[in-house]
């Protein structure tokens, strides 16, 4: 990470950010490796498909859902144990959504989290089908009996919601690129492709540590935001930043004719918009004063990453 946290919007934060994100990352690598061990008996043979999947979800990119989803738990009290089956159901539909987002069909990308494509490896059958498996597989942690029911049931509610609505937005995302550019269709895409699964982690985060109704919204609302960031910082990178750090193509949304925030906006006009979002963001943690700090430097880590 190449991050440091030094805006004001941040003070309180403790200095050693980056530390404590590789830290958080680790532990998510940690749950997931696990995760994949223990799938070998479901994920039978006589396929490559346990390799289809092992190769995407095992190479994380920097795991920032999963990251999202614990922080918002410890901000409403609960602990990592809690948060984690969400996580990594979270991380599954994600990695399952970028399996289907570089097929040919879609934005026809080779290179993702540094390595080659999930389909240039295994083949665009198999690539489908690792996608498949993963979202449902999403479905099949949140189920498990050592989630209280009660929660279980709220944890699949939201993960659906949000994944269809990440569904619509690329639905909408690649439609667009035969559209003129508009900043109507360019917002229902981004609020959904991307923000739908960031507000979904911040909802299932304080799912999973039995918070009031009231700081389920407020870290809700802190998701949009965010989300909206994300994808705006997402769309910039793509038009300036580097293959190197981002360890996938650059430089391919203005050749796809894609919608995006700097092809509707201008680029100051998004780099302006990121910010307010972010700020928005932060104005939302209020509630939770300074436990929110490091979500507070997720925010600022979101706009001036450079992977
Ligand atoms: C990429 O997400 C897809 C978008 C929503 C822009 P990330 O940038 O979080 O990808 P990884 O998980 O770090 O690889
Ligand atoms: C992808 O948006 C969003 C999802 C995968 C849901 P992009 O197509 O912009 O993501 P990158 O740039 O390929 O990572
Ligand atoms: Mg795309
Ligand atoms: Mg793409
Ligand atoms: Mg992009």
């Amino acid at each position: 990470m190449s991050t440091s946290v030094s805006n004001p919007a941040t003070s309180g934060v403790q200095t050693d950010w980056q530390g404590w994100y590789a830290a958080r990352r680790s532990r998510v690598d940690q749950a997931i490796s696990e995760h994949l061990s223990a799938e070998k008996g479901r994920l039978a043979s006589h396929s490559r498909l346990p390799e289809a999947v092992q190769y995407s979800l095992g190479k994380g990119g920097k795991r920032l859902r999963p990251v999202l989803i614990l922080e918002c738990c410890h901000v409403c009290g609960g602990s990592d144990e809690a948060a984690l089956p969400a996580a990594i159901a979270m991380e599954c539909v994600h990695t399952f959504s970028l399996i289907h987002d570089d097929l040919p069909a879609m934005d026809d990308d080779d290179l993702r989290r540094g390595q080659a494509t999930n389909h240039k490896v295994f083949g665009e059958a198999l690539a489908i089908l690792a996608g498949d498996w993963l979202m449902t597989d999403a479905f099949v942690v949140l189920s498990s009996d050592k989630i209280r029911a009660e929660l279980s049931t709220k944890l699949v509610s939201a993960l659906s919601q949000g994944t269809l609505g990440m569904i619509a937005g690329q639905a909408a995302d690649v439609e667009g690129e035969s559209l003129p550019g508009s900043p109507e269709l360019v917002e229902y895409i981004h609020a959904h492709k991307t923000t739908r699964l960031l507000e979904t982690c911040c909802q299932m985060g304080a799912l999973c540590a039995n918070a009031d109704e009231q700081q389920v919204a407020a870290l809700r609302r802190f998701g949009q935001h965010l989300g909206l960031a994300f994808q705006i910082s997402d769309d910039l990178l793509d038009y300036g930043g580097s293959t190197a750090a981002l360890g996938k193509r650059v430089r391919k949304d203005a050749e796809a004719s894609k919608q995006t925030f700097p092809s509707v906006f201008g680029i100051e006009q998004s780099r302006v918009r990121a910010r307010q979002e972010t700020e928005a963001a932060v104005a939302a943690l209020g509630p939770f004063g300074e436990r929110a700090d490091r979500l507070r430097g997720l925010a600022q880590y979101v706009i001036t990453r450079d992977r």
